[in-house]
């Protein structure tokens, strides 16, 4: 069986795979038109991709694939509609990167809480200024809204109980297992953007929702609010966003997505948001752990070896027409 990897993989999966009798080829920098030629000149069976992303086209080249697997948890960078026209199945990797994700949450909190990145920067240009950052208003009592209680929202949650925070959120789903373990409150959307100081987005990205957040919903935070999201990108409307912290409606972001994001392997980034005073903004590393990147690839490698060994697909997340 030939796997085509199109994006980094850790070594330990890619040895793995050939344990299974797989061929693989990988290549972190195949993108757009050298994928399509790839998928075709490997006939590839099976795509393992994480940033990259999987067009109809790529579909259309590769005659004998059958599986894309997302090596994440999101798959909005796959065609899965497409994919199931076409009989293609896609899979992904669930949960194996929610602790990285919640870990970089709360780092980011923490780090907009007490202003560190301007603290180390200072501190290289040889300015010391305790007046100014020995201003912090400290995480316990302070309410957290958590938008999505999925997997990385209830690993959030675990974390900032234990800064003694409170928790609302809102999901379509009623965690009444979380609320009485951690003193979560399931409320309204409009009501916790009424009173969080931190407002955590974990929610899918896509056409469902797109700029979900924008200037209405802003306009309903707490001008002290800030607003983190390491989902995707796009759920935030930028635009927005900037002008709602530049104007004082809110008191800032931490972002680890934003609503377009370069290749793996660019070097710019020229995204305006990043620019903005009290943003705080990472480079989409929330999955990048050795420890989530590890349990990633044993995932993918259990998924490809189910499909090799007895068809069946495990993850799916698009059924075959
Ligand atoms: C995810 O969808 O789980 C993340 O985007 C994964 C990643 O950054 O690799």
């Amino acid at each position: 069986m030939n796997v085509l990897i199109a994006d980094k993989f850790e070594k330990a999966g890619v040895e793995n795979l050939r344990g299974l009798g797989c061929e693989v080829i990988q290549d972190p920098e195949l993108a757009g038109d050298t994928l399509r030629d790839a998928a075709a000149k490997t006939a590839c069976e099976v795509l393992v991709v994480r940033s990259t992303k999987v067009p109809a086209e790529i579909m259309d080249a590769a005659k004998n694939l059958k599986l894309i697997i997302r090596a994440g948890s999101g798959y909005d960078t796959i065609d899965s509609a497409g994919a199931a026209k076409r009989n293609i199945r896609v899979c992904n990797c669930p949960g194996m990167n929610a602790v990285a994700v919640a870990e970089l949450t709360l780092g980011l909190m923490i780090a907009i809480d007490r202003r560190i990145a301007d603290n180390v920067v200072d501190l290289r240009k040889g300015v010391w200024n305790k007046k100014e950052y020995g201003k912090a208003r400290g995480l316990k009592g302070r309410t957290l809204g958590i938008v999505g209680l999925g997997r990385i929202g209830c690993e959030v949650a675990q974390r900032a109980a234990a800064f003694d925070m409170n928790l609302l959120y809102t999901d379509i789903i009623e965690r009444k297992d979380m609320e009485e373990k951690l003193g979560l409150r399931k409320v309204e959307l409009d009501q916790l953007l009424a009173e969080a100081d931190f407002i955590s987005l974990h929610v899918p990205g896509g056409e469902g929702t797109k700029h979900f957040i924008s200037e209405a919903e802003l306009g309903k935070m707490k001008p002290t609010a800030v607003l983190l999201n390491c989902s995707r990108g796009g759920v935030i409307d930028e635009k927005a966003l900037a002008k709602a912290i530049e104007t004082g409606k809110i008191g800032g972001a931490g972002l680890d997505v934003y609503e377009i994001e370069p290749k793996a392997t660019d070097k710019d980034f020229a995204d305006p948001v990043v620019r903005v005073p009290r943003v705080y903004g990472t480079h989409h590393i929330g999955a990048s752990t050795d420890q989530a990147q590890g349990a990633v690839a044993d995932e993918v490698v259990r998924i490809i070896e189910n499909f090799k060994n007895s068809g069946i697909f495990i993850n799916c997340v698009n059924e075959a027409k």
